[in-house]
C-alpha cells in the first residue's frame, strides 16, 4: 500500500489511525532519512492512545516505555545501536502483548523483528509532503488500516 501526504495534519490523521486500529502486539518498523518523519508519526500514535507526555526523541535512552495509556506503547529508536553487537535484552519488548511497538530505525536490529511486522517507509517529497509505503507480511495489518 502506497499513498501520499500533504501536510502534518495529513500525517496525524494516519497516526490516529494506526493507533485505533492497529491489534496489540503489532510491531511497527518505521524506515525513512534522518528528519523523515518517524518520531512526527510515533507522537500521533502516542496521542491517539491519550498519552499525554510528550514524545521525544528516545536516541539517547534507545527506548521509552509508556504505560499510562489506552494501551502501552513502545517507542524504540535503535540508531545509536548500529553495528553494535552486544545483546541488551530488547527483544523482551518488542512485541510486547498488550501494546503497540514502534520502532525507529529498524535496519539495526532487523534481527529481533517479528515476521509480521509492519513496515512504514517515509519518504521526504517536499517540505511537508511524504511518500508513504506501508507493507507486510501479515496482509491483515494491511487491511485493518486501508
Ligand atoms: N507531513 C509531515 N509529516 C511528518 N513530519 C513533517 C511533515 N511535514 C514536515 N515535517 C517535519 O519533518 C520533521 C520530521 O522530524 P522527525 O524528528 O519526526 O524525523 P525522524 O524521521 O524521526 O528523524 P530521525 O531519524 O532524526 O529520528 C519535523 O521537523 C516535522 O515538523
Ligand atoms: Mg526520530
Amino acid at each position: 500500500m502506497e499513498f501520499d501526504v500533504f501536510n502534518h495534519e495529513q500525517m496525524h490523521e494516519f497516526g490516529l489511525k494506526l493507533s485505533s486500529q492497529l491489534p496489540n502486539g503489532t510491531v511497527v518498523a518505521l524506515l525513512g532519512d534522518l528528519g523523515a518523519g518517524k518520531t512526527t508519526l510515533v507522537r500521533s500514535v502516542a496521542k491517539g492512545l491519550e498519552i499525554d507526555e510528550v514524545v521525544q526523541s528516545p536516541t539517547f535512552n534507545i527506548m521509552k516505555l509508556y504505560l499510562k495509556s489506552k494501551r502501552p506503547l513502545i517507542h524504540i529508536d535503535a540508531y545509536r545501536l548500529a553495528d553494535l553487537d552486544t545483546d541488551i535484552g530488547l527483544d523482551e519488548y518488542i512485541g510486547y502483548e498488550t501494546g503497540l511497538t514502534m520502532i525507529e530505525w529498524p535496519q539495526y536490529i532487523e534481527k529481533l523483528l517479528p515476521k509480521n511486522t509492519l513496515f512504514i517507509e517515509i519518504s521526504i517529497t517536499g517540505e511537508t509532503s511524504r511518500h508513504l509505503k506501508v507493507y507486510s507480511q501479515d496482509l491483515k495489518l494491511l487491511e485493518v488500516i486501508k
